[in-house]
């Protein structure tokens, strides 16, 4: 973790991470990486376990990686002055851009996940896929991440 941030606990800030499109980063069984912009997410408590629900789309190539890539994605809130990179990685596909280059954002390794979270951000949370399923009301696919680890940037915590 950089000095930069600090763990936090997950509902720490819900607000914050309830009002603002997030960054999922999703890697592939190489270790290549990809990043989508996310409205569609939910966190919530699933008997003793602290949940991210990310709906994503059959067509993405996320949902890709979601299902066949590594079980794992990061949930990143990005600050104010990287809202550019929310436009890149909601009109590009991961498929035939590499999206961390054209949007220049590093990344800081994941403490629980191999996937790692975006530096820089306002929250980061590292999540472990433990269940999926097919909705019936829409034409996105629901991911239930555990969230092993949150942070939150010092700016926020101020
Ligand atoms: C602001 C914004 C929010 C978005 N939210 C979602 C979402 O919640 N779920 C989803 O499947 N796609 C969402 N999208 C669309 C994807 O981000 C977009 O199709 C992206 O290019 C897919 O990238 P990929 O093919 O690399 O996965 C959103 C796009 C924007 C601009």
């Amino acid at each position: 973790m950089t000095n930069t941030r600090r763990e936090i606990k997950p509902f720490d800030y819900i607000e914050l991470f309830k009002r603002n499109t997030a960054l999922i980063v999703t890697m592939d069984k190489s270790g290549k990486l990809n990043m989508m912009a996310l409205d569609w997410k939910k966190m919530e408590e699933i008997e003793d376990k602290q949940v991210i629900r990310a709906q994503v789309a059959y067509s993405r190539y996320t949902y890709t990686l979601l299902t066949e890539g590594i079980n794992e994605f990061t949930i990143n809130i990005p600050s104010n002055e990287m809202y550019h990179a929310i436009d890149i990685a909601g009109s590009y596909s991961g498929r035939n851009t590499d999206k961390f280059q054209k949007t220049g954002l590093e990344t800081i390794p994941g403490q629980k996940t191999k996937v790692p979270t975006i530096k820089d951000c306002m929250l980061s949370y590292e999540c472990k896929i433990i269940q999926d399923s097919k909705s019936d009301l829409s034409s996105h696919h629901f991911f239930y991440g555990e969230i092993l680890a949150a942070y939150a940037s010092n700016e926020i915590i101020k």
